[in-house]
């Protein structure tokens, strides 16, 4: 057996990249399987950056194959730009498939979720604007365009067709300009012929190489507090990136998903709108320090990420949401130099204790959350290469959160760079 999940077990950018590009060094292949160009991936290889939003994070070994299955919503103009980007940083011979059967982001739901997020007012979500909910709505009305449907002229201007009938309605009511069929299908037949060597039946590509116990990573999107059952609704995205999906997005039995390793950042960040329990609001100087040190800033939007103490109520939802086999605990350094710690173990709710996510946002927005402290270090801890190199005290809190979350710690990481991660259990 050889199918690794990995998972963002908070609210996204706890690391996923960075992780697995680590792991991929051992893998025969990488599989996204669901979110869109919503997700960046940020990977520092020998001082070298590089941000991924599609694309797997398998592409820096030419040996890997990297796919984006069928649960992923494509974006091929942004997909085009991100394969020139990668190119013009010396990324170039890496292998891509993409599922013939994931569905198109068009530039109408681009323009759709701007404006959804304008009349949403007060109840905006915050997306990435990215047009990420629209399409997964399209796709669930099944109105949706597929890849392999980008190749059947008559059948993509028909869609398309059919689609702005709708579409231009909303746009001409809220006073936006409307869409033309024509330039739409024009623009699409442009793009298309750029991804065009790229598209096949992944689902066969996957299940042929987990059927010959090659290594496969699963790539998981955002996090599993914004999956969209299981998150914290409406404020979430439109996909689920919980390892129970990605049998599903990539088309492959679930015998496959040997271990789910769950990437936990040592402290809690959010960005867009929604509870978050554990928020630094009553500390702006920590707050900023943290987002200093850590470089907390979106990824995609460049937006400053909300921070708050580690919440183990968060990891354990996850955990029985996607069943997490191993944790692998980033962002470690960035903690650094404060003086005592909190970890929330539960919350209150009307005075009452409660270890779960409440389901309503309101109830959410009131929950209290309690707190254990552990005392912090200062010793500069970017260089240590083993867990028992590790400051007593910043072994104490990684202990602390494996007996929280009651999962073992098999791996941390002290610094944006490759080499900075390190691996107490084998995960392949
Ligand atoms: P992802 O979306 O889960 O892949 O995470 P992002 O890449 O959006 O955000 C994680 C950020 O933390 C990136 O800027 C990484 O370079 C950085 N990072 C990852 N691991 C570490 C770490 O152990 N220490 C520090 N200081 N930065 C890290
Ligand atoms: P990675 O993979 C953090 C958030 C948005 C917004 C909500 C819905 O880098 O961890 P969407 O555009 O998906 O409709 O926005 O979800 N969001 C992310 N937050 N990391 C991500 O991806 C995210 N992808 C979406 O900020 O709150
Ligand atoms: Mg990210």
């Amino acid at each position: 057996m050889s199918g690794i999940v990995i998972l963002g077990t908070q609210w996204g950018d706890e690391g996923k990249g960075k992780v697995t590009d680590f792991i991929a060094q051992k893998a025969d292949m990488v599989v996204r399987y669901q979110g869109g160009n919503n997700a960046g991936h940020s990977i520092n290889i020998d001082g070298k950056k590089y941000a991924l939003n599609l694309i797997p994070s398998g592409v820096f070994s030419p040996k890997i194959k990297n796919v984006i299955a069928n649960g992923v919503v494509l974006n091929p103009f942004a997909l085009v730009e991100e394969i020139e980007k990668l190119t013009k940083q010396g990324v170039k011979d890496f292998q891509l498939y993409i599922s013939d059967r994931a569905h198109v982001v068009m530039p109408y739901h681009i323009e759709l979720d701007k404006l959804e997020e304008e009349y949403r007012g007060a109840r905006k979500i915050g997306t990435t604007k990215k047009g990420i909910g629209p399409c997964y709505s399209d796709k669930h009305s099944r109105t949706g365009i597929r890849v392999i449907d980008l190749y059947d002229d008559k059948l993509l201007k028909g869609l398309i067709s059919d689609n702005l009938m709708i579409k231009n309605l909303i746009f001409k009511h809220f006073g936006k300009p409307e869409m033309k069929v024509d330039k739409v299908f024009a623009e699409m037949k442009k793009i298309r012929t750029k991804i065009q060597k790229y598209v096949t039946d992944t689902s066969v590509l996957v299940d042929d190489y987990l059927a010959k116990n090659k290594k496969v990573l699963f790539e998981g999107a955002q996090g599993a507090l914004l999956c969209i059952d299981h998150g914290t609704y409406p404020f979430v995205t439109s996909s689920s990136p919980t390892s129970s999906y990605a049998p599903v997005g990539v088309g492959i039995s679930t015998k496959y998903i040997d271990k789910t390793l769950g990437i936990v950042k040592a402290y809690s960040t959010r960005v867009g709108t929604g509870g978050f329990p554990t928020e630094l609001l009553d500390d702006v100087r920590l707050q900023n320090y943290i987002r200093e040190t850590g470089r907390e800033f979106g990824t995609v939007t460049g937006r400053p990420r909300r921070i708050g103490w580690f919440d183990a109520v968060l990891i354990k939802h996850t955990k029985r949401i996607s069943g997490l086999t191993d944790l692998s605990i980033t962002l470690l350094d960035v903690l650094t130099g404060i003086k005592t710690l909190k970890i929330c173990t539960h919350y209150t709710l009307d005075g009452k204790k409660i270890e779960h996510i409440p389901a309503s946002e309101k109830d959410f927005l009131r929950v209290k959350p309690v707190y254990k402290t552990v005392p912090g270090w200062t010793e500069d801890i970017t260089k240590v290469k083993s867990f028992k190199d590790l400051p007593k005290n910043a072994q104490n809190y990684v202990k602390a959160i494996e007996k929280e979350v009651g999962v073992k710690v098999s791996m941390f990481s002290v610094g944006p760079d490759r080499k900075q991660t390190i691996e107490i259990n084998k995960l392949f």
